[in-house]
Formats: C-alpha cells, sequence, structure tokens
C-alpha cells in the first residue's frame, strides 16, 4: 500500500519526514535504518539532529545502513557518501560509528565490495524503515533504469544524466565518479517499511511515472508499488502532476 503525505514546501516535507523516522526510533529504540544521500534529506536530518538536541531522540542502539557509495572515493573523501554523512547526521547525533554502515567506495575489487556489504546488511537482520530520494530518471539508490531489477549489493555504472547531477559538487568534471556500488531492489524491498522523500516542480513527472506508470525496471522506483508499506512525502510541487490521482 501506498500513502501519499503532502507537505506545504521542502521544510514541511522535512518535519514530516523526522517525525516518522522519530516515531520509527521510538517504538523500536535498536531499530536499523536505511538511510540516503543527495539533496531531499539534508533538511530531514537537520531535524533529526534538532531532535537529538532537544532530548528527543536517541541513536545509542540505531544501526544505520546507506544505500550507496561512489566506487574510488574512501569514507575520507570529502565528496564520498560516508562524508556527506558524517557531516549531516552522524556527527550531529550520538549514533555509534561502529554501526553506521556505507559501501565502502575504496575497495577496488567490486565483487568482494558487494559481498561485504551483504555481510553487514545480513548481520543487522534486516532494515526496519528505508530512507530513499527519487532520481529524474526513476532511480533509487543508485538502480539506475535497466531492463532488469538488480537484487543484490552491485556495482553500477552512472547514467549520464546521474553523472552531470552529481557533478555540481564536483570543481572538475572529470572527478565525477562514474561508477558506484549501491544496494539492489530486492534490498530495498525486504525493508519492513519505505519512506521515499520528493520535492520540487523537476520531480513532478518521475513521481507520476513511478507510481501511476507500469511496473517497469525502466523506471526502477515503479517497483515500489508492489510493495505493502510504502510513505511518499512530497511538497506540492512534486505531486502537482498527481494530485488528481490522490
Ligand atoms: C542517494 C541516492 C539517490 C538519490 C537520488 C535523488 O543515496 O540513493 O537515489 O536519492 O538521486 O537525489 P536528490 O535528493 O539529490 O534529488
Amino acid at each position: 500500500m501506498i500513502e501519499f503525505v503532502i507537505a506545504d514546501d521542502y521544510d514541511d516535507m522535512s518535519r514530516k519526514a523526522a517525525d516518522i523516522i522519530s516515531a520509527q526510533i521510538a517504538s523500536k529504540p535498536d531499530c536499523v535504518l536505511g538511510l540516503a544521500t543527495g539533496s531531499t534529506p539534508v533538511g530531514i536530518y537537520a531535524c533529526l539532529a534538532e531532535k537529538y538536541n532537544n532530548g528527543e531522540l536517541d541513536f545509542t542502539h540505531i544501526t544505520s545502513l546507506n544505500l550507496d557509495e561512489f566506487k574510488g572515493l574512501s569514507h575520507d573523501d570529502k565528496n564520498s557518501y560516508y562524508h556527506y554523512m558524517y557531516r549531516n547526521l552522524f556527527s550531529k547525533v550520538n549514533i555509534d560509528l561502529n554501526r553506521a554502515f556505507v559501501p565502502d567506495g575504496s575497495i577496488e575489487n567490486a565483487d568482494e565490495a558487494c559481498r561485504r556489504y551483504e555481510k553487514n546488511i545480513a548481520d543487522t537482520g534486516g532494515i526496519d524503515l528505508q530512507l530513499l530520494g527519487l532520481g529524474h530518471n526513476g532511480h533509487i539508490g543508485f538502480n539506475e533504469p535497466s531492463d532488469v531489477f538488480p537484487k543484490r549489493t552491485h556495482l553500477v555504472n552512472l547514467a549520464e544524466s546521474t553523472i552531470s547531477a552529481n557533478s555540481r559538487f564536483f570543481t572538475y568534471k572529470k572527478d565525477v565518479p562514474k561508477q558506484a556500488y549501491t544496494m539492489g531492489i530486492g534490498n530495498i524491498m525486504e525493508s519492513k517499511k519505505i519512506l521515499m522523500a520528493v520535492s520540487g516542480t523537476d520531480k513532478a513527472d518521475i513521481v507520476r511515472k513511478a507510481f501511476f506508470g507500469d511496473i517497469t525496471p525502466n523506471v526502477p522506483a515503479s517497483v515500489l508499488q508492489l510493495h505493502p508499506n510504502v510513505t511518499v512525502i512530497g511538497d506540492k510541487a512534486a505531486f502537482s502532476e498527481i494530485t488528481d490521482y490522490i
């Protein structure tokens, strides 16, 4: 089942998404959170950090698993997703860094990198709540449009549109990574709950295709139509093409 929650704007979306994550932590203090990077969750993480500072949240027993990481970037590279997570959340709350997992982009051997991350995922016992953003081409994690839904953690060649979207964070285009390690669609679908956050008119078209179009690996997020527990939080702009359906 998919529940759509309409937010007024980006800040409202961030607060509402953070409230759902807080409720998850309150109901299961040792839960496993699946986390995402990108522009969309920055406000959500700021709200979670604020709640932690106010004494409303405790991350002591939380385990986290991030969706993806650029191949070739180590965790201390400022453009790595680990570094993003450290800046936006890990350094701001009392999460145990030994239980805050992000694929290791510095591992050159893809089979080894993916095998290790699959072990991390398996050792946690499974994800309780997976936070997702939505790529303009419908990707979730870095599962790009393709002919199949990849099951498990794998090495992916990033789509040209994804590389140019990511280039905003790099001084030189040549430095923008062209490959990433990502959880597969199977990993995402196995999580008990999914929380997707979307914001802005530039996501309106893909939100409609993902949730009201055909289920196809050409629009990877469309697979979420088959998940039993999905909440999509979007601002009015991101939902502007689906207001007649929800
Ligand atoms: C990031 C990730 C990606 C992003 C997506 C949207 O970990 O897995 O799927 O969620 O590219 O990115 P933004 O939020 O920057 O529009």
